[in-house]
């Protein structure tokens, strides 16, 4: 499958291109810059007077778990993100009016032996649609400083449309929401808060190194992994969602051909233009009755 480069087409040649399992790289966006800027100026603030790439170097895991779980909040609500995160879409040529966007996240991978779980957890081998999200659903991923081979994240393409053993079936959305509340020591262990492929050995990785200022599109269905970080610097990126509105209604998307969960992250997007959220009732329609008491996005008190 081809990796394309500011790949020259319409949205929906674009969205498609992505839902048929090919990974896209745009390198031309102002605002991706911009986004990159904001947020080194903030890791800058963050561990200020060394450089964030080797902050792990001055802090321990504890202090910067603690640093990490004030900044990361913040971050991922502020106005400025969601600004920038709605001008990218707009830049990259979706209908503000269609997409809906969910909050950017960052995220750090520090060197193996520092702090490497809880807010700075390596996933293993999954696809985001084992976390209930949608099959619309395109994920863009930028990093902020420059990646590396011994520091990014690897798909497997050849696995894309192919069934994968996984735990996807143990995982529940709206369980998950309410477990979050909870430390981890108490959430159930019935669940499993994290799915991922069981004994997964593809045959081959494929690592793309975008630099920043460049984004890195890629569907919710792709296999994919972090990896475990050898560099011996911090690395950081930020990445976000989009569902387009019109794809969803029209059933459009990657296959699904191994997601098991249950429930549905649909709740969690923002229309573009007017941030306006999916009307309970389609989304009811296309992914069920939620059951009652659920915990439907995080953080908002549980419906009736
Ligand atoms: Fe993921």
């Amino acid at each position: 499958m081809p990796v394309y480069v500011d790949l020259d087409g319409s949205a929906e040649e674009l969205r498609q291109t992505i839902y048929d399992g090919n990974l896209i790289v745009l390198t031309r966006l102002q605002a991706v810059s911009d986004f990159v800027e904001h947020t080194r100026r903030q890791l800058t603030d963050l561990f200020r007077p060394y450089d964030p790439e080797h902050a792990h170097e001055h802090f321990d895991p504890e202090q910067m778990a603690r640093m990490l779980g004030v900044w990361k909040p913040s971050f991922i609500h502020s106005d400025i993100s969601k600004k920038l995160v709605c001008e990218i879409i707009r830049e990259a040529g979706l209908p503000a009016e269609s997409t809906h966007y969910d909050v950017p996240k960052p995220r750090t991978s520090f060197p193996t032996g520092h702090l490497t779980t809880g807010i700075a957890f390596a996933f293993p081998w999954h696809r985001d649609v084992w976390y209930s999200a949608p099959a619309q659903q395109i994920n863009w991923w930028l990093p902020i400083f420059p990646v590396r081979a011994d520091n990014s994240m690897a798909f497997d393409l050849q696995s894309f449309d192919r069934a994968v053993p996984n735990s996807s079936d143990g995982f529940d959305y709206y369980e998950n929401n309410a477990g979050r509340l909870t430390t981890a020591a108490q959430v159930t262990r019935e669940r499993q808060a994290r799915p991922g492929a069981l004994d997964h050995k593809p045959q081959h990785e494929l690592v793309v190194l975008p630099a920043p200022g460049a984004v890195l599109l890629f569907s919710g269905a792709q296999l994919h992994t972090s990896i475990p970080n050898s560099s011996g610097r911090a690395r950081y990126s930020v990445d976000f969602r989009t569902v387009d509105a019109g794809d969803l209604l029209a059933g459009g998307g990657a296959p699904l051909v191994d997601a098991h969960s249950t429930g549905t992250a649909i709740r969690d997007f923002r229309n573009v233009a007017d941030e306006g959220s999916f009307d309970e009732e389609t989304v009811t329609q296309l992914f069920g009755a939620p059951p009652p008491g659920a915990m439907l996005v995080f953080g908002r008190p549980p419906s009736a």
